[in-house]
């Protein structure tokens, strides 16, 4: 017999869902038994077009959802962009920039989507291990850990209302954003990651589920990396594997 669906019959949004972890988390949503909205700002296949930083985008697909389901009882604000300036290069027009996706992004999307939440309804916010950490790439890593603050707001916020709020923060996944980094910068990764390797968006989309599921009823305002240790260790794995003895 199998297993039964755990998001049957609720509506979720997902942002960014054209590739990466959006896609594979819109794909999982279904095979659970919710209906999923998948959207982006370059929609693919069956992607609705809804750029996270319009308003009118939002307030569009606020107003659809409100006359073809009534309710709406999951949103994850995947949609991000990364920018590899570090502090003495960035401009400031970039910082707004990626602010907007990472940051008003999911304000917009709360604001706008909360109104047709029930009690019970859930958000996840996908942060990053740079909102944990001192990351080079400081307009992402900034706007990473704005949304750690938003996310703290919002929980706090909708609590009363039963609407759950909780955050993800993957470590290095293999996605095109990646495929665009440096090598050396993988295999830094893969140094500091506990273990040894980098994760997949199959590794990220089960928490994803769980948390959108009544199964995580009594989980809000949380915080959960998903980096194979990375941000567990404090800074402090090159120190233990420089003192561990070889093998003999
Ligand atoms: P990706 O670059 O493969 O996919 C991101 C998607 O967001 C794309 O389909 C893109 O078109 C869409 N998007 C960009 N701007 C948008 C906008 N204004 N409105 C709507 N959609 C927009 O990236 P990936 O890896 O799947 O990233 C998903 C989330 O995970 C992002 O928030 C990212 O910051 C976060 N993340 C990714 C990590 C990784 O190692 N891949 C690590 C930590 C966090």
């Amino acid at each position: 017999m199998s297993a039964p669906k755990r998001l049957l019959g609720k509506v979720v949004v997902v942002t960014g869902a054209a590739r990466g972890q959006g896609a594979a988390e819109a794909a999982a949503l279904i095979r659970e038994g919710a209906h999923v909205i998948a959207t982006d700002v370059e929609p693919q296949g069956a992607c609705r077009r809804l750029d996270v930083t319009r308003e009118e985008d939002w307030a569009g697909l606020a107003a659809e959802l409100r006359e073809s389901y009534g309710q709406v009882h999951g949103l994850v604000n995947n949609a991000g962009i990364t920018w590899r300036a570090r502090l003495g290069d960035v401009r400031a027009e970039d910082f707004d920039r990626v602010h907007a996706v990472n940051v008003t992004g999911p304000l917009l999307g709360i604001q706008h989507l909360v109104p047709l939440m029930p009690p019970g309804s859930s958000i996840v916010n996908v942060g990053s291990s740079a909102a944990l950490t001192g990351h080079y790439p400081v307009a992402y890593t900034a706007s990473k850990w704005a949304l750690r603050g938003l996310s703290k707001s919002a929980a706090t916020e909708l609590g009363r209302r039963g609407i759950r709020v909780n955050t993800i923060h993957p470590g290095f996944i293999e996605t095109e954003m990646t495929a665009s980094a440096h090598p050396a910068f993988r295999a830094a990764n893969v140094r500091e990651t506990p273990l040894s390797r980098t994760g997949t968006v199959d590794e990220v989309v089960p928490l994803v589920v769980f948390l959108l599921s009544d199964e995580a009823s009594f989980i809000t305002g949380a915080e959960i990396p998903v980096d194979g240790g990375l941000t567990a260790h404090g800074g402090v794995k090159s120190v233990s594997d420089a003192l561990r003895p070889e093998p003999s």
